[in-house]
């Protein structure tokens, strides 16, 4: 059944190709920013849209912005085995990241059919464009579209120039209205599969090429405003100052410090915004975000708790004043035991020379909110010095062919088993 499927040197050469198409989008010349709603997602969503098309799969932008591709298995209307990932990007941030994923997809379709064979199910591929959270205050927005679970709140937030999700979505060409009649049926999405580089050093400190993932930390994220009083730099006295942004850096710290306390816990302050943000004036509020990790849900849910209570003592002490406006809190995910195992067997039967390294994933994914709605599960691909969310975000062409084919494999492995 297989010897007609392209070899992974093969397979590696087509996704880096379709890479260095699709990463010609971006926002910011000579770098990767692909933000949500932007022009240049607008560019990648009609170029995965054609590239679906030439797969064989029939391809729409949605009313959220995501790019949806379908083939239908061995009798139209079957429930479908979905395979996704995102194409926004981090502001300056890798190739693969998100984009590999779905070029994966696109390209494992294209195999399937070259190869004539048919599936007992519908074979979909999915292009999210809302996983980085990095222009909205969102939570995977894109994919909460598909789980039923869109927050409708989500259209009035506003991005860092003050435009309104609303608005960047009706002119990307999107439809606010159209949201909620993208959630799916229960039972009609029978697998979520997702491809990701592993944004981390596992894989390649134990030279493996692939893992698969067992589960998604747990997460927490919140944007912070902190008010004090704007006043003259050289005029004001020490002991009369509300400095916001002296207040805001010691929450930074103590999150730094709470996150040390935890065992495998993280804590980042990505987004920092003094205001008025002038050399000459004592800053009078700050905006910061604060992002908090670790792989089980009850520590997350202790540092929520120690966060508000010394955020709120450094407030007190300082005269300042504070408001923690949570984005999101989600629990671990733990992937689908079942796809686990399909992806142990693709890989066997990708190369004897591979073995099914299984590690938890300290980034969060697309997969965390369509295991809402399905049987979820991810296969990692090694990452050169596990840098991620950089230009620097690195992967060889084989590695990207060997993890195609072992989607490939999965992909077939799913199929026996409806036999
Ligand atoms: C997505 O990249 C995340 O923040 O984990
Ligand atoms: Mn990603
Ligand atoms: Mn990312």
């Amino acid at each position: 059944m297989t010897t007609t499927l392209p070899s992974p040197a093969v397979l590696g050469a087509r996704a880096f190709a379709a890479l260095a198409g699709l990463n010609r989008f971006s926002d910011e010349p000579g770098k990767l920013t692909r933000l949500y709603l932007s022009p240049s997602h607008r560019q990648g969503a009609e170029y995965v849209k054609g590239a679906m098309e030439v797969a064989g799969l029939t391809a729409f932008i949605d009313a959220a912005g995501s790019v949806q591709g379908r083939r239908e298995g061995a009798s139209p209307g079957l429930p479908a085995v979905m395979i996704g990932s995102h194409i926004d990007t981090v502001r300056d941030g890798g190739r693969f990241d998100g984009n590999l994923g779905v070029v994966a997809g696109i390209l494992a379709a294209q195999a399937i059919r070259d190869a004539g064979i048919t599936l007992p199910f519908a074979l979909e591929v999915i292009a999210f464009g809302d996983e980085e959270t990095v222009r909205f205050p969102t939570s995977l927005s894109t994919s909460a579209a598909l789980t039923g679970r869109y927050d409708q709140g989500w259209l009035t937030a506003r991005d860092a120039d003050g435009v309104v999700l609303r608005d960047a979505l009706t002119a990307f060409g999107g439809d606010p209205a159209g949201i909620a009649a993208l959630a799916r049926k229960p039972g009609s999405v029978k697998a979520y599969l997702e491809v990701h580089i592993e944004q981390g050093p596992v894989l390649e400190a134990e030279n493996e090429a692939v893992g698969i993932v067992t589960a998604i930390a747990a997460q927490g994220r919140a944007g912070v405003r902190v008010t004090g009083e704007a006043g003259h730099a050289g005029t004001v006295p020490m002991k009369l100052r509300k400095d916001a942004l002296a207040a805001a850096a010691e929450m930074a710290l103590a999150l730094e410090a709470i996150a040390h306390e935890h065992e495998r816990a993280v804590g980042t302050v990505g987004v920092f915004r003094p205001d008025p943000g002038a050399t000459n004036v004592v800053p009078g509020a700050v905006d910061f975000t604060i992002d908090f990790r670790a792989p089980e849900g009850a520590t997350v849910a202790g540092m929520d708790a120690e966060i508000h209570r010394r955020f709120a003592e450094i407030a007190a002490r300082r005269g300042v004043s504070l408001t923690i406006t949570p984005y999101s809190r989600g629990d671990a995910v733990p992937m689908d035991e079942g796809l686990q195992e399909a992806f142990a067997t693709g890989i066997a039967r990708t190369g004897s020379n591979l073995t099914a390294r299984r590690l938890p994933s300290g980034a969060g994914h697309d997969a965390m909110e369509m295991a809402k709605l399905c049987p979820a599960a991810m296969l990692f691909v090694r990452c050169e010095k596990g840098i991620s969310h950089s230009p620097l975000e690195n992967m060889t062409e084989l590695d990207a062919g060997i993890a195609i084919r072992v989607l490939i494999e999965t992909i077939l492995e799913l199929a026996r088993r409806e036999g």
